[in-house]
């Protein structure tokens, strides 16, 4: 028995040791990644005044493969027209929200061999997740040089910025909480547009009567999208923005009902959500095998660039039900990070991501606009100059499926709460489960 103490204690005292070296090899890592910042920072400082050439590989990571492809190629193709000596690699992890892509990122930036610039969402996926880590160059030098500070709005810069810099450059905005149709097909089926959930329960029975499913829905990362529309519907932006500074608890009653009303949409939603990604839900909207599909509007991107419809004629939209007048964004941005290989080539690749040009070509063909204040609204079709409208005069939230308001923490234990209540369906459940992640994560605080 005496032998069998000593070993255990034997044991514990390696467990702690082996820790204690654990947490220290982390901490000098992090040391080493704030140093290497600093030093990144001044070449920056460098690489802006000297105008050197940039010569090299340069590799951009993304999830913009395939049908997401057309925009990113646009931009490369700007690029590649201004800096012909750098050889572009145009690395994608394809799936929709990134959902594979960040996880091979997250693997890279902490393996030290990070891409030479990488696709990130403007707020706290940038912020709470990279930036806090020391592995992002401050980039104020490029926005001073470029004059960014006066084209991008204020309350961009300061999702991307903290007080020690700027840590991004933003391509483009989207928005998430969009209902998409086809107009010709709700008249055939005898049904207008819902603007509450309330009018979408009084038509689903009839559209389903119909042998129509009511809301085409995808992967799970689709289910946590349509939530954050559902949620400002159902709270309004006001609560809907309590979930994340704190005064509104997930607790609260008012919360539950958005878990119930989620609840009630997912009966009239496709049972084959789980194997399909997000186009292929557009898909069944635009062949007539579902009525509406709340999707970002990359789906404008993907049905006006890949399938080659026109919007307002051959496709409709209108806000998510009960978010009229509120406008749920986001905005994709690169930035450089620490260790890249070829900064000279990235911060030329961030020249062109902030440009007028560069953003003019992307944007129209992604299904965004442009981020900045200054761009030529007369290249957008009609879906995106409404937006553009929008953008200008509704009241603006953050998007939680794509990184403004809460970290990756919090967005990787969301998508478990996804889960488990899309197997047993209990709204109290989830209210609990959101509250206990969000303490976790420090949300709200
Ligand atoms: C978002 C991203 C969009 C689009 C979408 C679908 O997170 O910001 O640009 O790619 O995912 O994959």
């Amino acid at each position: 028995m005496k032998s069998f103490n000593k070993i255990l204690l034997l044991a514990v005292g390696f467990v702690f040791v082996f820790a204690g070296a654990l947490a220290f090899a982390a901490g000098t890592q992090e040391q080493k990644a704030a140093t290497k910042a600093e030093t990144t920072k001044a070449n920056v400082q460098q690489v802006v005044l000297n105008n050197n050439t940039p010569k090299g590989k340069l590799e951009i990571f993304s999830w913009w493969a395939g049908d997401e492809g057309p925009a990113l190629q646009a931009l490369i193709k700007v690029f590649e027209k201004r800096y012909p000596e750098v050889e572009v690699i145009n690395a994608t992890v394809t799936g929709g929200a990134g959902v594979n892509a960040k996880a091979v990122l997250k693997t890279r930036m902490l393996g030290g061999s990070p891409p030479d610039s990488f696709q990130v969402h403007a707020g706290q996926e940038l912020i709470g997740t990279w930036v806090i880590a020391n592995r992002m160059v401050d980039l104020t030098p490029l926005f001073k040089q470029q004059g960014w500070m006066k084209v991008f709005p204020k309350d961009l810069l300061n999702l991307i910025g903290t007080k020690d810099g700027i840590w991004s450059v933003p391509v483009n905005v989207h928005r998430s909480n969009v209902m998409w149709y086809i107009p010709d097909n709700l008249k055939k089926w005898g049904v207008s547009v819902p603007q509450t959930w309330d009018e979408f329960f009084s038509i689903a029975d009839k559209i389903q009567a119909q042998g129509v499913t009511p809301l085409a829905l995808a992967q799970a990362w689709t289910v946590k999208h349509l939530w954050e529309s559902v949620a400002l519907g159902v709270l309004g932006p006001d609560d809907y923005e309590g979930l994340w500074n704190g005064s509104l608890s997930w607790t609260d009653p008012k919360v539950v009902k958005v878990w119930q009303t989620m609840d009630k949409i997912l009966k009239y939603t496709n049972k084959d959500a789980a194997s399909l990604s997000w186009q292929q839900a557009t898909d069944m909207v635009v062949k007539g095998k579902a009525a509406f599909n709340i999707m970002g509007d990359w789906a404008s991107g993907y049905m006006s660039t890949t399938l080659k419809l026109t919007p307002k004629k051959d496709y409709g939209w209108a806000p998510s039900p009960g978010t009229k007048g509120n406008f749920i964004f986001l905005a994709d941005s690169f930035g450089l990070p620490v260790g890249a290989k070829n900064p000279d080539a990235t911060v030329a690749w961030l020249k062109v991501c902030g440009s007028k040009e560069g953003q003019d070509a992307f944007n129209p063909l992604k299904g965004s606009i442009s981020a900045r204040t200054d761009s030529d609204l007369s290249l957008y079709n009609v879906y995106s100059q409404s937006a553009a409208k929008d953008w200008a005069n509704n009241r603006i939230v953050g998007s939680l499926t794509h990184g403004v308001v809460a970290n990756e923490g919090f967005m990787n234990d969301f998508s478990s709460v996804i889960e488990m209540f899309l197997n047993n369906r209990d709204p109290q459940q989830a209210a609990n489960a959101c509250q206990a992640i969000a303490i976790q994560n420090g949300i709200g605080k």
